[in-house]
């Protein structure tokens, strides 16, 4: 099975996670993309449930489908949220951001009672870092931000776009920091918030409940965090 029927395969598997009058956070990326369109097809068959979405890109296709919106500010609290990965460790600790849309998958995800990352199996690493950790920044200060990262034992900070920057949907930069190995990811997570102008970053940091990974052969593996566990 090749990497997109993995993608879709996962995205798909989420669907069954959703039930009547959930409010429902909806992922970004070419993983989520399956999702969005099996809960697309839910809603067609009479599913209802109100949906909020991690990105303009997301709310677009959402939208496209038939899914009902919510904005962000106007709800308390979700029941779930379903997204992707760029790694996930062992604990459920992730990288996300490789799509640009970090900042409010995270607002998402803080308000998400659950939140069920779906992936292709190859996301799933025994430690974070070799994937680039994607930083939002203020576009104003970013040199400043990316000298101080650098100078946390960082082999390489890129602004995202370089000469054409790539701009989030709310108007901020990202550097993608080339970490290539991180052993404690909560505290890099924290000091990385220390730094003047670092807006948010991709470190998710126990917040996923479950990961579904989509294997090659076609097989479907779900870990679930320690803490939600019966076992
Ligand atoms: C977007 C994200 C995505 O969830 C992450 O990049 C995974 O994307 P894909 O499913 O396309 O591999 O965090 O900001």
């Amino acid at each position: 099975m090749d990497t997109t029927s993995q993608k879709r395969l996962a995205g798909e598997f989420a669907v069954r996670y959703i039930e009547n009058d959930m409010r429902v956070g909806v992922g970004t990326g070419s993983t989520a993309y399956w999702f969005i369109q099996a809960l697309g097809e839910k809603v067609k068959q009479g599913l209802r449930i109100q949906a909020v979405a991690t990105s303009q890109h997301t709310e677009q296709i959402a939208a496209s489908l038939g899914i009902p919106l919510l904005e962000l500010n106007d709800v308390e609290a979700l029941d779930i949220t379903v997204d992707g990965a760029d790694e996930i460790d062992p604990h459920l600790q992730l990288i996300k951001g490789g799509g640009g849309a970090l900042l409010q998958e995270k607002m998402v995800a803080a308000i998400s009672r659950r939140l069920i990352i779906v992936a292709d199996a190859s996301k799933y690493v025994g430690q974070l870092g070799a994937f680039p950790l994607p930083v939002e920044v203020i576009p104003a200060g970013w040199k400043h931000v990316q000298r101080r990262i650098l100078a946390m034992s960082c082999e390489r900070v890129e602004l995202r776009g370089q000469s054409h920057p790539f701009v989030t949907d709310h108007g901020h930069y990202i550097l993608d920091c080339y970490f290539g190995q991180i052993p404690d990811a909560q505290s890099l997570n924290l000091a990385l918030h220390q730094i003047p102008g670092v807006v948010e970053t991709g470190l998710f940091i126990d917040m996923a409940n479950e990961a579904i990974l989509a294997h090659t052969d076609g097989h479907i593996q779900v870990i679930r965090r320690a803490a939600d566990r019966s076992d």
